[in-house]
Order: structure tokens, then sequence, then C-alpha cells
């Protein structure tokens, strides 16, 4: 029972916040912390899979260029005005989205292990407040927006990490998927070319999917329900 309510209800608020999408705030105003730094939920993978089963560590050579998203914690697709509020508010830009390379550099896997090494941005991140909205119900609504950003001219903040994973997941990744020409030009999908033979197309090892895909669903039902209470005034 409860669980059809909320999904036939979501389902209306997914109309509702259609609606509401032209709607427009002329102020935010920075309340809590500003200028703080968290990890983005998206990690790449910039290095190829690695069988580390020899006798000694591997060191795995790393670098290339990854792609990452300005976001907020309302919905998937906050409108390019919130951000140019907020970007004004705080002094730093979100840019829609921020195509950054990698430290060409050396990673260890540990010897009795496989996997890849994965590159996770830093977003630089800001709290507070919307104000004077065309739509009443959106005044006072507390927002959280975060954005990818560089620490040189090309160059993307974030830190490496080994993901560990089965040996078929490794041996699959068969090239650095962040050393491509599509990687470079923004498109950061984890997808493989094997380098070595044109004619097999491609390989995508399916950890690394999940891995890179990870959404803000959790934020965008959190937002329809305070939507909800402020349409019908539960
Ligand atoms: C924005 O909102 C804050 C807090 O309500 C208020 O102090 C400030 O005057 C507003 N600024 C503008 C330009 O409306
Ligand atoms: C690692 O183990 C796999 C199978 O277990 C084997 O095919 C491969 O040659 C080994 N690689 C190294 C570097 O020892
Ligand atoms: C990137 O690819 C080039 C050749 O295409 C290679 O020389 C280089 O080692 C690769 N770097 C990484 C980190 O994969
Ligand atoms: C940008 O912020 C300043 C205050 O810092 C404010 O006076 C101005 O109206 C804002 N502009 C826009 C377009 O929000
Ligand atoms: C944000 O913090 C960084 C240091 O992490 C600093 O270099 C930068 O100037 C700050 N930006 C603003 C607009 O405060
Ligand atoms: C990393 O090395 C590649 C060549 O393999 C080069 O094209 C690229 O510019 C280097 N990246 C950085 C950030 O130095
Ligand atoms: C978004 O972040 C703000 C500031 O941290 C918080 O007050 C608000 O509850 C969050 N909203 C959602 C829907 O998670
Ligand atoms: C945003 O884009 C502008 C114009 O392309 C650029 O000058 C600026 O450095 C970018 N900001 C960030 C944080 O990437
Ligand atoms: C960004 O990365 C550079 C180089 O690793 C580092 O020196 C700097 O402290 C980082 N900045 C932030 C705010 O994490
Ligand atoms: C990334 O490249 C793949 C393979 O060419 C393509 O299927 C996908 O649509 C591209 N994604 C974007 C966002 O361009
Ligand atoms: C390239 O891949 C195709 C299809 O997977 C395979 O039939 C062919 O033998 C491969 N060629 C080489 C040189 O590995």
């Amino acid at each position: 029972m409860k669980s059809f309510i909320s999904a036939s209800l979501l389902s209306v608020l997914a109309l509702c916040r259609q609606t509401k999408a032209a709607a427009t705030c002329g102020n935010f105003t920075i309340i809590g912390a500003n200028n703080y730094t968290k990890p983005s939920s998206m990690t790449f993978a910039v290095s190829q899979g690695v069988v580390c089963n020899g006798t000694s560590d591997c060191s795995v050579p790393v670098g290339g260029d990854v792609t990452d998203r300005r976001t907020t914690n309302l919905t998937d697709s906050t409108p390019d005005w919130a951000f140019q509020l907020i970007s004004n508010a705080t002094g730093y830009s979100f840019n829609a989205t921020l195509v950054g390379a990698v430290e060409n550099t050396t990673y260890t896997i540990h010897k009795g292990s496989s996997g890849y090494i994965g590159f996770t941005p830093t977003y630089r991140c800001t709290q507070g407040i919307l104000s004077a909205c065309e739509n009443k119900d959106l005044d006072g609504t507390p927002v959280e927006a975060c954005t990818p950003f560089g620490w040189e001219e090309g160059m993307i903040n974030g830190t490496l990490a080994a993901v560990l994973t089965s040996p078929e997941t490794a041996l699959a990744l068969v090239c650095n998927p962040a050393n491509t020409s599509l990687a470079s030009s923004g498109n950061s999908t984890n997808f493989c070319i094997n380098p070595s033979n044109s004619s097999s197309g491609s390989t995508t090892a399916p950890d690394l999917r999940a891995g890179a895909g990870l959404s803000n669903s959790v934020g965008t039902v959190l937002l329809s329900v305070s939507l909800l209470v402020a349409i019908i005034g539960i």
C-alpha cells in the first residue's frame, strides 16, 4: 500500500516538476558552508586493467582525460539559471561540464590482486537558499551545489585509488579508456576500444559501467516529497 502510494505520487510529481521548470528565482544566499570540497559520485578508469599475479607489486601507468559535470542535490536536471545565480553568489563558475586531464603518473596494484586505477574528481561545493522565486513553493529551498574544478590549466582535481575487480573484468579492460580521443573529446563512458585489433570493435567491462553511472536519485525523491508537501499542503 505504502509503496503504491509513493509510486503514483511520484509520477504526479514528475509532471509537477516539469511545469515548474519554467519558473525562476532571483536570489541565492549562501547559508552554511561555502567553497568546501567533497568527492564526486563518479569514478573513472584511468588505466588499463591489470592482473597482478606475479611475485611483486605492479606499477600501473595512469593518465588521460575525464569529464564530470556540475550537480545540485535537487533534481538531476537543475536549470542553468540556478547555477548562474549560485555562481554569482560564490564567485566561482559552475560550468555544465569540465573535461580535464589527469596527470601522467604510476600507481601500485599489489601482487595477488587485479583491477584498474580509478580517478574520482573532487568537487567544490556551496550551500544556500533560493529566494525571490516566481514560484513561491521554491522560496526558501535549501540547495547544495557542486562543481568539478581544475588545479592548473587543463587539469582536473581529484584522487586516484586502486579499484579491485575480478581477473576477468580486469582482462576485459584492454586499454585505458581515459587515454583515447573519445575521452579527450568529453566522452567518459569507460568505453574501451581494443587498439591492437580494430576489427574486434570494443570491449566494455561490465563492472565499470556500473561504477561510473551513479545517479543522484535519492536527492530527486526528497525534492519531490518536499514539493508535494508544498503543493498539497499535507
Ligand atoms: C537575497 O536574500 C537575502 C536573504 O533573504 C537578502 O538578505 C538579500 O537582500 C537578497 N538579495 C537580493 C538582491 O534580493
Ligand atoms: C595470471 O594468471 C592467469 C590465470 O590464472 C594466467 O593466464 C596469466 O598468465 C598469469 N599472468 C601472470 C603475469 O602471471
Ligand atoms: C596513452 O597512450 C599512449 C600511446 O597511445 C601511450 O604511449 C601512453 O603510455 C598511454 N598512457 C597511459 C597513462 O595509458
Ligand atoms: C550578482 O551578485 C551581486 C551581489 O554580489 C548582486 O548585486 C547582483 O544583482 C547579482 N547578479 C545576478 C544576475 O544575480
Ligand atoms: C575557494 O577555495 C580555494 C582553496 O581551496 C581558493 O583557492 C579559492 O580562491 C576559493 N574561492 C573563492 C571564490 O573563495
Ligand atoms: C600525458 O601523456 C600523453 C602522451 O602519452 C600526452 O599527450 C598528455 O598531454 C600527457 N598529459 C599530461 C597532463 O601531461
Ligand atoms: C540539499 O542540501 C541542503 C544544504 O546542505 C540541505 O539543507 C537540504 O536538505 C538538501 N536537500 C535535499 C533534497 O537533500
Ligand atoms: C568555465 O568555462 C570558462 C569559459 O570556457 C573558463 O574560462 C573557466 O575556466 C571554466 N571554469 C572552470 C571552473 O572550469
Ligand atoms: C588540486 O590539486 C592540486 C594538485 O594535486 C593540489 O595541489 C591542490 O591542493 C588541489 N586543490 C584542492 C582544493 O583540493
Ligand atoms: C560516447 O561514445 C559512445 C561510443 O562512441 C557513444 O555510444 C555515446 O553516445 C557517447 N556519449 C556521449 C555522451 O557522447
Ligand atoms: C580481431 O578480433 C576478431 C573478432 O573478435 C578476431 O576474429 C580476430 O582473430 C582478431 N584479430 C587479431 C589479430 O587478434
